[in-house]
């Protein structure tokens, strides 16, 4: 059965470009409710962690550099068939590919630099959830 909650981070630039408010009013119009949330950076060592699954991949160092570079927006957010409709909202990795009227289409600039991080499983989101809030951070 598809879980109810996903794992979300506006990145850096889309922080920098003043697209936090934009970004949440999208989240909330596509019926999400925000179980956790909380305006943060992360050390590279921590978006290291974060991103460890992509740590042979050639982009990976420039991952963390961005993704450290400035401070995130993380949230947990519930919906029904939460993974798979947040990644409907946010459009693919590419905003060159992202559907048109999608958060990534709307507010990336690059693959890097891609506005938003979204779980690609529920597995995924527990764990990305977990790793930024305590169960005392999610109401
Ligand atoms: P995200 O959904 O946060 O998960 C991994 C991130 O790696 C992805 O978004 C992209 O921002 C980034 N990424 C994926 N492919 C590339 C690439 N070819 N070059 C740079 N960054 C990438």
């Amino acid at each position: 059965m598809a879980g109810n909650r996903t794992f979300t981070m506006i990145k850096p630039g889309a922080v920098r470009n003043g697209h936090i408010g934009a970004i949440l009013q999208h989240i909330n119009a596509g019926g999400f409710k925000i179980v956790a949330m909380k305006y943060t950076q992360l050390s590279a060592q921590k978006a290291g962690e974060f991103y460890a699954v992509h740590k042979e991949r050639p982009f990976y160092g420039e991952l963390v550099e961005f993704m450290s570079s400035g401070p995130i927006v993380a949230a947990i957010l519930e919906k029904d068939n939460a993974v798979e409709d947040f990644r409907t909202l946010i459009g693919a990795t590419n905003p060159a590919e992202a559907a048109e009227g999608t958060i990534r289409a709307k507010y990336a600039t690059s693959i890097g630099e891609n506005a938003v991080h979204g779980s690609d499983s529920d597995e995924n989101a527990a764990i990305e959830g977990s790793f930024h809030f305590a169960g005392t951070e999610m109401f």
